[in-house]
């Protein structure tokens, strides 16, 4: 992703200016202009490449990051029952029969399970903020 920044910001600087301008004024405005440019070009290119919407973003996450090996997600796969079937669990009042479902809890629960239940066999996931507010909003839509 960040390359394709980088090759679209050197092909600017590079691009050839338009026609030599005589007063130095106009000079400004076509580098202005071929700024703009730039800006918009990238944001084009962020926007391409950046993750959709946060539900499903999380949706590809619980896949990519191993939730399936565990549990059963509708929407996303999984048949292993070595942790419980997520589905429903939006309309559960709470996380492992225990702790009130909200969403900092589930937030809580996806990052460091063993802080809300001592002991649990749901291992910590290395995830980032990002990653966890998308799997958190996916999670949510399973009523
Ligand atoms: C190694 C297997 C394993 C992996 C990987 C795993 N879990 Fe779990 N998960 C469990 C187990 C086992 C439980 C039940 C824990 C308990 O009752 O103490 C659980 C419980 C849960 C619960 C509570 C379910 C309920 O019925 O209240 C949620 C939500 C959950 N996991 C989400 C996830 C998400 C999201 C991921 C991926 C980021 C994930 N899990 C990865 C094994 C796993």
């Amino acid at each position: 992703m960040s390359f394709l920044v980088r090759i679209t910001n050197r092909a600017l600087l590079r691009a050839p200016s338009a026609p030599t301008p005589r007063r130095g004024g106009d000079r400004h405005l076509v580098r202005l202009a071929l700024g703009l440019a730039g800006v918009a070009l990238v944001s084009a290119v962020l926007a391409a490449c950046g993750p959709s919407d946060p539900v499903s973003e999380g949706r590809r996450l619980v896949g990519q990051k191993g939730c399936t090996g565990c549990h059963i997600i509708p929407g996303a796969g999984g048949n292993s029952s070595i942790g419980p079937s997520l589905a429903g669990f939006a309309s559960r009042p709470t996380i492992v029969g225990a702790i009130p479902n909200t969403r900092e809890n589930l937030a809580q629960w996806i990052t460091n399970p063993s802080s809300l239940k001592p002991g649990t066999s749901m291992p910590s996931l290395p995830l980032s903020p990002a990653e966890v507010n998308a799997i958190v909003a996916f999670l949510q839509t399973l009523k």
